[in-house]
């Protein structure tokens, strides 16, 4: 019963408009201090760590669908993992723009030099690399394009993406590691259920392989 209810208001064309309206929540909570006029100490400071924040949590949360549509049996919830990745990729452009910006005033030189001196921006900068060829492939164009196979394996850099950006995480915070091991326990997790449900498949593909073959009865008239 629960689940048909379930079903039925993800499946409604308003359960995505509040979706799209909820992901946009974090980037009112930066914008409103300052049309406020509230006194921030450090603006840049405070742009890059939220939006670098909301990064990672809209790609643990793009990560987190499949497994949910499976021990919840809602194969519903695929209608929203494009757009939550999309997200995760948006909150990633202004994360680099902060950076790119503010911070560097656009000087190409000194980004280079950041990229290849300060390792955790070397694998930031890894971690939003890889989500671009996603973003541009999300569409059911580009999956017909490169075929339903081709274009899972190509996806699966997401997850490359996230153990990056819990690097970077991890490698700019000096002693609150707390979050950061946080993230790289839920991140390992989720890479543990697909290898796992992999295998699984993998297992069971052999099995049905290796399973007699039945012919056919001959009746003799
Ligand atoms: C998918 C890609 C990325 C993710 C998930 C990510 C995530 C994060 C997170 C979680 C933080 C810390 C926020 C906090 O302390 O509350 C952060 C900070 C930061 N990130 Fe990223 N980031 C990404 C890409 C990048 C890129 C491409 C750059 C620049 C090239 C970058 C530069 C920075 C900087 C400069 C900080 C602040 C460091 C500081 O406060 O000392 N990040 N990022």
């Amino acid at each position: 019963m629960l689940t048909v209810l379930a079903s039925k208001w993800l499946t409604s064309k308003w359960t995505k408009a509040v979706l799209f309206s909820l992901c946009l929540g974090p980037l009112a909570a930066i914008i409103w201090p300052f049309l406020r006029g509230y006194t921030i100490p450090n603006p840049l400071e405070f742009i890059q760590h939220a939006t670098g924040d909301w990064t990672l949590r809209f790609l643990v949360i793009t990560l987190t669908v499949t497994p949910l549509r499976q021990l919840l049996h809602l194969p519903e919830l695929i209608r929203f993992r494009r757009m939550l990745g999309l997200f995760a990729f948006f909150y990633a452009c202004l994360h680099f723009t902060t950076y790119l910006v503010f911070d560097k005033l656009f000087d190409a030189h000194e980004i280079w030099k950041d990229i290849y001196k300060r390792p955790f921006i070397t694998v930031g900068f890894l971690a939003f690399t890889l989500l671009i060829p996603l973003a541009i492939t999300s569409t059911a164009g580009w999956i017909r394009r490169l075929g339903g196979r081709r274009w899972r394996i190509l996806h699966r850099a997401i997850y490359i993406s996230a153990v990056c950006g819990v690097i970077h995480y991890y490698w700019l915070v000096k002693s609150a590691v707390i979050r950061p091991l946080t993230y790289a326990a839920i991140v390992g997790l989720l890479l543990a259920w697909r290898v796992g449900e992999w295998f699984l498949r993998r297992r069971r593909t052999a099995l049905g392989n290796a399973a007699p073959q039945q012919t056919p009865i001959k009746v003799s008239q």
